[in-house]
């Protein structure tokens, strides 16, 4: 678990400061591709380029927890080739970037339920996750077959398994227990939360742990994204006025 000095949770007399987690939806690859006459997928390999190029970028801008959206639980609609397509490129992904995350100190986690995922690519992630879990530098969660309603039922279910077992009592149930059960219960809440493409929507993110992020919902297409404009969001961060319900004293 994080220490309290690691939460990224600030309070309403703090100091403004850059977001300690940042959270992305990368949007825009298809329409990127398209613009280019391309197929979606060309798009998908240049938006898995970005995404290296962020990752270094965070130490300087002081951010510690950085978790990227790259398959939701809704995304199996698409097209077969698509999803094929995609799955490929995260097995590729993690493959060639394993060696370079592992020497750049990254932490590396999945979120998600991993029971649609195909038996190599669980390899892949389980090994990813243990090459780099000695790690302390940035730490990289990267949400696959993610979805955050999907999450909040498979914590219940395992509370409710606890509860069922006598190991929980219905009544200590609060905001501090659920919270425990979900994919996320090593992380800090997000502190700012992107999307790029120009889509103002969560599309099932984070849902539980968002409650009191900050949001940036910009033009860029997720392709284009760059350090600067991950600079620039951060800055933005840092002079708005986090209140998490109370009054400015
Ligand atoms: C949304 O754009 C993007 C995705 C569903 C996939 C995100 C995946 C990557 C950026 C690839 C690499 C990630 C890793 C971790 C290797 P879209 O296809 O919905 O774009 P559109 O709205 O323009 O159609």
């Amino acid at each position: 678990m994080p220490d309290a000095s690691d939460t990224g949770q600030q309070t309403a007399t703090s100091a403004p400061r850059g977001p300690r987690h940042v959270a992305i939806i990368m949007d825009g690859n298809g329409r990127w591709a398209q613009a280019r006459g391309r197929p979606r997928l060309f798009g998908h390999h240049a938006g898995a380029r970005r995404v290296r190029e962020v990752v270094e970028a965070c130490p300087a801008l002081g951010v510690k927890y950085l978790t990227i959206f790259a398959f939701s639980t809704e995304n199996w609609k698409r097209t077969q080739t698509e999803v094929a397509g995609l799955m490929s490129l995260f097995r590729r992904y993690i493959a060639k970037e394993m060696q370079a995350l592992a020497a750049k100190n990254v932490r590396v986690r999945f979120i998600g339920d991993r029971v649609r995922l195909d038996a190599k690519l669980i390899t892949l992630m389980d090994q990813l996750e243990l090459q780099t879990a000695g790690n302390d530098g940035t730490h990289l969660t990267i949400a696959l077959n993610y979805g955050g309603r999907d999450e909040v039922a498979r914590a219940t279910k395992r509370l409710a398994q606890d509860v069922a077992d006598g190991k929980l009592k219905p009544e200590d149930v609060d905001e501090e227990t659920l919270p425990k059960y979900l994919d996320t219960c090593v992380l800090p809440d997000p502190d700012l939360v992107i999307r790029t493409s120009g889509e103002a929507r969560i599309s099932n993110f984070l849902l539980w742990q968002s409650a009191y992020a900050e949001y940036e919902f910009i033009d860029t297409l997720w392709p284009d994204f760059s350090a600067n404009e991950l600079a620039r969001l951060c800055h933005s961060y840092g002079c708005r006025d986090r209140r998490f319900g109370g009054v400015k004293t």
